[in-house]
This record gives structure tokens, C-alpha cells and sequence, in this order.
């Protein structure tokens, strides 16, 4: 069966997923985020998590050479932050409310969950890289509801 880029996107999007926005520091000292919907958590003990990056991402460095990132888990208040972090820019964070978390990486807040992690292993994947972060710290909201996206649209829970 030929698989085409369209029809891969297309079925897999069926595939209902939160929206995550993971930052890091790219070598040169700038805070980079990046809209990402590849998040799984992989193991509880020891605690590891996976996001998995486009090669062509430009703050991919970030990532693959830094020692830390952090993942944003966005609520479904979060809409306009996920169109932000998903569009190319060197300057998302200029005007863009954050904090700075214990691991040097942005914090965005009202997300719904905020997971700290150090980089642990990065494999290279067709035309991703599958980065696997050791959580270092974790933190959750007390309440809120998540951003999902599915058949390439921003939706909310019923
Ligand atoms: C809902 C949504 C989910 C996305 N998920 C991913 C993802 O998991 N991995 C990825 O590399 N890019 C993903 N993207 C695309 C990146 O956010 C986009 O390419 C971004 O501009 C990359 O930033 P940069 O190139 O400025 O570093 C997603 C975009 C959207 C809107």
C-alpha cells in the first residue's frame, strides 16, 4: 500500500491527544518552546517521558544537545498559546507570560500540568528524534480541563 504524507496525517488523526508545549534552551542561552502533541509518558519507575520532534523543528538543538526541558500539558484555556509555540519564531517567549522552572526551562502558567525532566536519551526515528526525559519534578493544577486536538482541529472535553 503507498502511504502518502496526507493519508498518514490524516488517519492517524483520529488519534485524540492532548497539547503540550515543551521548552528547553538552545545552546546559544535562548528559551525555546514547542507546540507538541507526540508526548507519552513512558515509565514510572525509574519516572520517564518521551516527546518525539520533527528534525526540521529549528530549536530542535534545544532539545537533542540540551540537559534539561520541560513539559507544558496546556488546558483547554491554552488555545492561543498552542497556535503561538506552534508557529517558527527565534522570539516566542518576548511578551509571553513564564516563569523559570528549577531546571532553567519555561514554565507557562495555567497549564494543567508542568513536567520538569533531564534529558536521558534521544534516538534518531525516520524524520523525528525521540527524546526520553528522566522527570525530575513534577507539579498539576488543582483544577482545569485539557486542550485536545484531533482530526487536525483544537477540541474540548464534553
Ligand atoms: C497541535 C499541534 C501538535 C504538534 N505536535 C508536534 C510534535 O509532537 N512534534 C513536533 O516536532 N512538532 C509538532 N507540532 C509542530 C510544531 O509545533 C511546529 O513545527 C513549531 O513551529 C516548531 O517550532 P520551531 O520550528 O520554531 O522550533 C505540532 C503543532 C500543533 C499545532
Amino acid at each position: 500500500m503507498d502511504i502518502s504524507k496526507d493519508m498518514f496525517r490524516r488517519v492517524l488523526g483520529n488519534f485524540a491527544t492532548g497539547v503540550t508545549v515543551v521548552t528547553g534552551i538552545m545552546p546559544e542561552k535562548r528559551p525555546v518552546g514547542v507546540t507538541a502533541s507526540a508526548f507519552t509518558s513512558i515509565s514510572v519507575e525509574p519516572p520517564l517521558v518521551s516527546v518525539c520532534f520533527d528534525k526540521s523543528t529549528q530549536s530542535l538543538d534545544a532539545f537533542v544537545k540540551g540537559t534539561h526541558f520541560t513539559v507544558n500539558v496546556l488546558s483547554n484555556m491554552q488555545t492561543e498559546q498552542s497556535r503561538h509555540f506552534a508557529r517558527r519564531a527565534d522570539d516566542k517567549f518576548d511578551g509571553m507570560d513564564h516563569q523559570i522552572g528549577e531546571n532553567g526551562c519555561p514554565v507557562l502558567p495555567e497549564s494543567l500540568a508542568v513536567v520538569q525532566c533531564a534529558r536521558e536519551a534521544i534516538y534518531d526515528v525516520g524524520d523525528h528524534m525521540l527524546v526520553i526525559g528522566r522527570v525530575e519534578r513534577l507539579e498539576s493544577a488543582q483544577s482545569g480541563e485539557p486542550l485536545i486536538h484531533f482530526r487536525g482541529e483544537y477540541r474540548q472535553l464534553d
